[in-house]
C-alpha cells in the first residue's frame, strides 16, 4: 500500500523542548480572553478509554498532545467540544458499548454544534473503513491506532496554535533519539498486508513516541506508576484475535529510547514502571543487530523460529532498567513489571533476568487461554499444556512465591465439556492468583470465523460461571495463605471511606477471613488518617489506613484480613 501524504500545515519541531503541557485555555482570565483568541478557538477535550493497558497508554499520549497544543481538558464528557473515543474490539461487547452510545453522542452534537467526535483504537481497522460510518454514525473522524499521533494535525489544531512540533513520524524534537527524516508530511497512514488483509504498518510509532516523550506531551494518569510501551503490534496468529488486524505487525522501540524514558520517569518520581506490549517477550527481534548484544543468542523454545542473534531482548531491557541508579546510588526504578508475556517464547534468559533483577516484581501474567491441547491447537497458540507447565515450573523455581495470573477463553469453537473440564483441572493444579476469563466472541476477519462457533451462548455462560466460581475459591484460598505475612505495598490511591466494603471485582463475594478475628477496618481511624490502597509486589490489591502523604510511598503492611479479590492490613 502506498502512504497517504496528509495536508499538514505545521509540524516543525519546537526550537526548545516544551517542558510539560502549556497552560489550559480554561485557565485564562475571562477579562483577557479577547486578547488570546487562539485559546478560545481550541476545544475542551475528553478522552474516553476502553480496553487494555496499551489503550490507556495511547490515551495518555493523545491527551498529552492535546494539552501541549493548548487545549484544555473538559471536566466531563458531556461538557467537551472534542470527544476522543479510544475503542477496544477484543470482544463484540466492547465495540457494542460504544455503538450503544451513538444516540447520546448525536444528542450532544445537537446541543453543541461545535462538538467533534474522534474514534480511534482497535475498532478502527483498515478493511472496514466503510462499515465504520454505519456503525458509528456520530463520529466525525476515524483514526487507526497507528494514526493516533496525527490527531492534532488531522483536527487542524496544530495550525491554530502555531508550531508545536508534536506531529507524527519524522518530526524529531531536540534530544529525541530518532532518525531525523526529511521535513515533509509524516509517513503515517501506511498499511501493509497480513494474511491478505490490509493492516496498519506502525513503523513510525517508535519515532512519534520519542517525540512525545522528549517534548513532555504524555499526560500520565498516575504520578506513582507509569506505563511504558516497548513494542507495538502483534506477530502472533491466535485464530480468535483481532489485535494483529487492528495493530499490525510487531515494531520494537529502540533499546536506548526505552531506557531513556525509564530514566526520565524515575527522575520525575515514578516508583513503578510497567513495560507494555501485546507480547513483550518478542521485544527486540526486529531491531538491528549490534555488537553490544552479541551475547544474546537464545532462540525461541517453541513455534516459529526467529533470529535473535545480537539483538536486544526483554531480559537485556529489564537488566538495563534495573541498573539505573539515583545520584545517591539507590535503585532509580524500585518496581518493574511487564505485560503481556506469551508462553511460547518465554525464554530462560528472561526468567534469569527476572530472578536476578531486584526491581522486577514477583508477579507474572501468563495467558493460557485453555487447558486442552486440541483447543490450543485450534486457537493457534503454538504451545502445549506440557510446554506451558514446564515454563511455569521454571519460573516458580527461579522466583519462589511469584504470583501468576492468566487469561482464559471459554466456549471456543468446538470446545467439548471434557475439554472445558481440562481447563478447570488446570486452574486447580496451577492455582492462579487471578484469572481473567471471557466467553469466546467471534471477531470479523479473524481466522477462527471459518470454524463453526458451535458452543451455544447459554453453555458458554454456564461454563464461564462455573470457572469464575472455582477461581473465586482458589483466589480466596491463595489470599488466605497471605494472612499474617508482611507485604511491600506501593500506595497509589486515596479511597473514599467505604470503598473497602465492596470488593469491587466480585458480585457479592464472601465475607473476609481475618487473622485471629481481627479486621483492621472494624476499628475507627486515628486522627488525620485516611483509607488508602495500593499494590503489593505480587500485584495484590491491598487496603490499609495511614496519613494521606503515604500516597507514592512503598510501605510494609501486615495482612490481617483477606477476601477473594483483595487484602486488608495494618502498617507493620
Ligand atoms: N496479547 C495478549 C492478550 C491480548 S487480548 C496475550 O496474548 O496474552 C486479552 C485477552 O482477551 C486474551 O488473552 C484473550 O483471553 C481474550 N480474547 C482475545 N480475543 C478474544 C475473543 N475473540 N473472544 C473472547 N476473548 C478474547
Ligand atoms: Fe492476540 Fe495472540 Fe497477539 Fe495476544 S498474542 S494479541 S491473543 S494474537
Ligand atoms: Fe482491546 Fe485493542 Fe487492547 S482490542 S484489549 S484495546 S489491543
Amino acid at each position: 500500500m502506498t502512504s497517504r501524504h496528509l495536508p499538514v500545515l505545521d509540524f516543525a519541531p519546537p526550537a526548545v523542548a516544551i517542558d510539560g503541557p502549556r497552560p489550559a485555555a480554561a485557565a485564562t482570565d475571562a477579562r483577557v480572553a479577547e486578547f488570546r483568541p487562539e485559546d478560545q478557538a481550541l476545544p475542551r477535550f475528553w478522552v474516553w478509554t476502553l480496553g487494555c493497558q496499551m489503550n490507556k497508554s495511547d490515551s495518555e499520549e493523545m491527551a498529552g498532545r492535546l494539552l501541549a497544543t493548548g487545549c484544555a481538558e473538559a471536566p466531563r464528557l458531556e461538557a467537551a467540544d472534542l470527544i476522543v473515543i479510544n475503542t477496544c474490539a477484543i470482544r463484540e461487547a466492547a465495540e457494542a458499548k460504544v455503538i450503544g452510545r451513538q444516540g447520546a453522542l448525536a444528542a450532544l452534537k445537537g446541543a453543541n454544534p461545535a462538538l467533534r467526535v474522534v474514534l480511534t483504537g482497535c475498532a478502527v481497522r483498515e478493511r472496514d473503513r466503510a462499515g465504520l460510518r454505519r456503525r458509528f454514525p456520530a463520529v466525525d473522524l476515524f483514526l487507526r491506532p497507528d494514526e493516533e499521533p496525527e490527531l492534532v494535525e488531522r483536527l487542524g489544531l496544530a495550525s491554530a496554535q502555531g508550531p508545536v512540533g508534536l506531529g507524527s513520524g519524522n518530526g524529531a524534537a531536540p534530544g529525541a533519539r530518532v532518525t531525523p527524516g526529511p521535513a515533509v508530511a509524516p509517513r503515517t497512514a501506511a498499511t501493509t498486508i497480513v494474511k491478505g488483509v490490509a493492516v496498519s504498518a506502525a513503523d513510525h510509532l517508535a519515532g512519534s513516541r520519542a517525540v512525545a516523550v522528549a517534548s513532555g506531551a504524555v499526560r500520565r494518569e498516575s504520578a506513582v506508576a507509569a506505563w511504558l510501551p516497548i513494542i507495538y503490534g502483534c506477530d502472533k496468529t491466535c485464530t480468535y484475535c483481532i489485535v494483529p488486524f487492528s495493530r499490525g505487525p510487531e515494531r520494537s522501540r529502540p533499546f536506548d529510547e526505552v531506557v531513556d524514558e525509564a530514566r526520565k520517569l524515575a527522575a520525575a518520581g515514578y516508583r513503578e514502571i510497567t513495560l507494555l506490549g501485546q507480547n513483550v517477550n518478542s521485544y527486540g527481534h526486529d531491531l538491528p543487530a549490534e555488537a553490544r548484544f552479541d551475547h544474546v543468542a537464545e532462540a525461541r523454545r517453541a513455534g516459529r523460529r526467529i533470529d535473535r542473534a545480537s539483538r536486544p531482548d526483554l531480559a537485556e531491557l529489564i537488566r538495563a532498567i534495573d541498573a539505573l541508579r539515583e545520584p545517591d546510588g539507590g535503585r532509580a526504578v524500585p518496581r518493574l513489571r511487564f505485560i503481556t508475556s506469551h508462553p511460547w517464547d518465554l525464554s530462560d534468559r528472561l526468567v534469569d533476568a527476572m530472578a536476578e533483577a531486584p526491581s522486577v516484581c514477583a508477579a507474572l501474567h501468563l495467558p493460557v487461554q485453555s487447558g486442552d491441547d486440541e483447543v490450543l491447537r485450534r486457537m493457534g497458540r503454538q504451545y502445549s499444556i506440557a510446554h506451558y507447565e514446564e515454563r511455569l515450573g521454571r519460573i516458580r523455581e527461579a522466583i519462589p512465591g511469584i504470583a501468576v495470573s492468566t487469561d482464559v477463553i471459554v466456549g471456543f469453537c468446538g470446545e467439548t465439556e471434557a475439554q472445558f473440564a481440562s481447563t478447570l483441572r488446570l486452574l486447580e493444579t496451577i492455582r492462579y492468583e487471578q484469572v481473567f476469563a471471557a466467553a469466546y466472541s467471534p471477531r470479523p476477519g479473524t481466522p477462527a470465523t471459518r470454524l463453526p462457533d458451535d458452543v451455544p451462548a447459554a453453555v458458554k455462560k454456564e461454563r464461564l460461571n462455573r470457572l469464575l466460581a472455582l477461581q473465586e475459591a482458589i483466589g480466596f484460598a491463595r489470599n488466605r495463605e497471605r494472612l499474617g505475612s508482611v507485604a511491600s505495598v506501593l500506595v497509589d490511591t486515596l479511597e473514599r471511606p467505604r470503598d473497602h466494603d465492596h470488593d469491587a471485582e466480585g458480585d457479592g463475594p464472601p465475607p473476609p477471613t481475618t487473622l485471629a478475628g481481627r479486621d483492621p477496618f472494624a476499628v475507627p481511624l486515628p486522627d488525620g488518617w485516611v483509607r488508602l490502597a495500593g499494590r503489593s509486589r505480587e500485584n495484590r490489591l491491598v487496603h490499609l489506613a495511614g496519613p494521606a502523604t503515604f500516597v507514592g510511598n512503598i510501605v510494609d503492611v501486615r495482612i490481617e484480613a483477606v477476601g477473594p479479590y483483595s487484602l486488608r492490613g495494618v502498617l507493620a
